[in-house]
């Protein structure tokens, strides 16, 4: 299969994820963490509309590891220190955005 059309079909990655297809949204800046450098609503509803997009995967803009070497204003950084519950910031956040993805019927 040579056409557009390959771009719709599904694919299965050697971890045993399945995509729904072979579109694939970039990693993009969003610059919307807030002051203390942390996620925000925005983040959800922009991540939400892309997902409603229909992308099989989309790929995170800028995490930083460290506050002192931000890529811009309103990057969103995790260091190990921070903690929400029981779960690391980093954790915490990868887990949001994946029940946010598999919340869409498109994925
Ligand atoms: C963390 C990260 C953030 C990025 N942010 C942007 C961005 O805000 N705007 C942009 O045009 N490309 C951004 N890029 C680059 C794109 O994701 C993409 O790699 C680039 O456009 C090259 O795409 P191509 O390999 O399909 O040509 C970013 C890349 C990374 C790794």
């Amino acid at each position: 299969m040579t056409d557009v059309n390959t771009l719709a079909t599904p694919l299965r990655l050697p971890c045993g994820v399945t995509l729904p297809n072979r579109i694939l949204k970039s990693a993009m800046t969003e610059g919307l963490a807030d002051a203390a450098d942390r996620p925000t609503a925005a983040h959800n509803t922009l991540y939400e509309r892309w997902a409603k997009g229909g992308s099989g995967v989309l790929l995170s803009g800028n995490v930083m590891v460290d506050r002192r070497y931000l890529e811009r204003p309103g990057n969103v950084v995790v260091e190990d220190g921070a903690f929400h519950g029981d779960l690391k910031h980093g954790q915490f956040l990868r887990r949001k955005v994946a029940e946010e993805i598999r919340s869409r019927p498109a994925v």
